[in-house]
């Protein structure tokens, strides 16, 4: 168990560098767009965008880098967890392998979620104190689409943990629990598309719009297929 977390450790600290890599590589134009947004909320008002150009803060990457590999993780696990309830799983998409990764998944993606939020406190030009990060409208930068990543992360954290205590819980209240990560699938796609640097590529608008398209069609395959069998 310890060897797995520390071996997901390392691989997560090295896949969120390489993506930080990329995002920067993809979006450096970006860097001087958001920069003069973000520096209202710096504290050094004088630090120009072509002094942030030359600095490339890390953080931000890491943050931006993380918060989409959590998305993505987010996604599958919905996804996932839609098609083994669903019953499309059927011998050729094994449910044992899909559970196994069902649950590996969810805390790969709380992992990344706590180095999304902690980067955050390294960043220099979106300041956050630990109050803001849990504590829905404290946040100074964008507070309402921050308070919908940070409802949908008590959201998350109820849900992961208590699937891993369920034997200890009335299955009404876990399966109540459980379905609370549609809502923080919502709650995370409209806090990624407002409040991120990246919204206005293609890939990342491609990214919510086809993920949020394969879960509201799971959902309707489960309500209606039900009906229909
Ligand atoms: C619950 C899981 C969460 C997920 C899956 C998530 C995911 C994302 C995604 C995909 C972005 C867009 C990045 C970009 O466009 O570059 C983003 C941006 C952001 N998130 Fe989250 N987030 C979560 C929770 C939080 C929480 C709890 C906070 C803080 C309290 C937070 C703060 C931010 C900030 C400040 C940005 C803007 C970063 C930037 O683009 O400059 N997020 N998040």
């Amino acid at each position: 168990m310890r060897r797995n977390l520390i071996t997901l450790a390392v691989i997560g600290l090295l896949v969120i560098g390489y993506m930080g890599w990329q995002v920067g590589g993809f979006s450096g134009g970006h860097i001087s767009q958001a920069a003069s947004t973000v520096t209202l909320a710096a504290s050094d008002q004088s630090t120009s965008s072509s002094s942030v150009e030359a600095e490339r803060p890390f953080s931000w990457y890491i943050v931006r880098s993380s918060g989409f590999l959590a998305y993505f993780a987010l996604f599958i696990i919905v996804a996932f967890g839609l098609i083994m309830s669903g019953k499309i799983a059927t011998k050729r998409i094994h449910r044992f392998t899909i559970t196994q990764l069902h649950c590996w998944l969810s805390w790969t993606m709380l992992f990344l979620v706590a180095v999304h939020m902690i980067f955050l406190l390294f960043d220099k030009f979106i300041p956050f104190t630990i109050p803001q990060l849990l504590i829905p409208f404290l946040a100074t930068f964008k507070p309402a689409n921050v308070a919908f990543g940070i409802v949908a992360f008590y959201l998350l954290v109820a849900v992961v943990v208590s699937t891993r205590y369920m034997k200890w819980l009335p299955k009404v209240y876990w399966r109540l629990i459980h379905q609370s990560s549609f809502v923080a699938f919502a709650f995370v796609s409209l806090h990624g598309y407002f409040t991120g640097t990246d919204s206005h590529t293609i890939w990342a608008k491609l990214l919510y719009g086809i993920a949020g398209g394969i879960v509201v069609f799971l959902i309707g395959f489960r309500i209606f297929g039900k009906v229909n069998r």
